[in-house]
Formats: structure tokens, sequence, C-alpha cells
């Protein structure tokens, strides 16, 4: 697939079902993320694979930060919280491994990383699998994190759910005369 029917037609699907990637094709996703731009080379990104049973330690997580956050979250709406990451067959959390550095500030950092997150979805896209890109409050949660292993000074871009298309997603039109403009 080339580059711009990559970017044309990647979306959203609404389900992801097996086969995920395997070690090999993720590997090669991954080479592909770790040629984002990166100011400074700093190599921000950091990519923690969650594969089968190791996705409840991400569900466990997510269950008990609603429950410390809202006690009287009633125990389905829990347990719905919890399946959300076990929907799909792989997960990738993507964060930045932000570092103190006089011309680079976190900011950029960050941005790299979500620049390596598109690469990333554009290259599994082209061979063949679905990707969706979820951060919700479980990306910005301390509980989270550090049931991930995730330092508290690093930021979570992308909970990247992994998968085969169930179905097709529905491409956007996207106005872009709306959004550009010329002085
Ligand atoms: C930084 C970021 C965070 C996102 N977080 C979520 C999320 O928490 N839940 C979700 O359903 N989609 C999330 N998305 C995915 C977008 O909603 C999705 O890409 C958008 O609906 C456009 O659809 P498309 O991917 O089919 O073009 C996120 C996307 C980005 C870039």
């Amino acid at each position: 697939m080339d580059v711009r029917t990559a970017l044309l037609t990647r979306c959203s699907p609404p389900k992801l079902v097996e086969p995920a990637p395997d070690d090999a094709q993720l590997e090669a996703m991954f080479t592909a993320a770790v040629r984002a731009p990166d100011h400074g080379r700093l190599a921000p990104w950091r990519f923690l694979v969650l594969r089968g049973a190791a996705r409840e330690i991400l569900a466990d997580a997510m269950a008990a930060d609603l429950r410390a956050k809202r006690p009287e979250a009633p125990a389905e709406e829990i347990a719905a919280a919890r399946g959300k990451p076990l929907r799909s067959p792989l997960l990738v959390v993507a964060y930045a491994a932000v570092r103190e550095h006089p011309k680079v500030p976190a900011i950029e950092q960050i941005t790299a990383t979500a620049a390596a997150v598109q690469n990333l979805w554009l290259q599994a896209h082209a061979m063949g699998f679905g990707m969706l890109w979820k951060t919700g409050a479980a990306a910005y949660s301390p509980r989270v994190k550090t049931a991930l292993g995730v330092a508290a000074g690093d930021t979570i871009v992308g909970i990247l759910h992994l998968g085969t298309p169930a179905a097709p997603g529905t491409l956007r039109e996207p106005d872009v005369a709306s959004v550009v403009s010329h002085l």
C-alpha cells in the first residue's frame, strides 16, 4: 500500500478481533514508529505490549481507579470499565519518557511520541490490521501508570488497541478548506 492510500483509507474500525499482529509484525510497526521526527533525537517514545492475559493488568487498574474515584459507582459500571481493554486482542501503551532538556520541552517529546503512534497506525493499516487510539481517564491516572510501571513524570499518549477489523470503519470526509488559511 502506498503512503497516500494508507493516509486516505486509515480509520478506526468498530471492533477488533483475532488475529492480532504477532511479534514479528509488531516489530515491523515499532520500526516504523521510531522513524518519527524527534527533536534532539531523544527517542522519547516507549511501547508497552499487553497481549492476552497481560491486558488484565490494565483492566484491573482501570477498575480500581474508577472504584477509588467514585466509590458509589455501581458494580456493573466497574465491570464495564474493566471490560473495555479486554475487548481487543492486543494493547500497546504508548508513552513519552519525558526528560528535562534545555531545548526540547516536554510538549515536544509528547508530540514526537504522538507522531510515532501515527506511524505505527499507518504501518498496521498497511499490513491489514486495525487500530483504535484510546486515552480517557485511564491514560491520565497515576494509579494506572503505577500498575503499568510507567513513571509519574512520563505521559501516556495512547492506549492502542490492535487486531483485525471485524468490519470496516467509516471514513470521515474532512472539510480541508475550513482548516486552511493563507496570510
Ligand atoms: C490523542 C487521541 C486520543 C484519543 N482518545 C480516544 C478515546 O479515549 N476514545 C475513543 O473512542 N477514541 C479516541 N481517539 C480516537 C479518535 O476519536 C478517532 O481517531 C476519531 O474518532 C476519528 O476517527 P477515525 O480514526 O476513524 O478517523 C483518540 C485520538 C487521539 C488522537
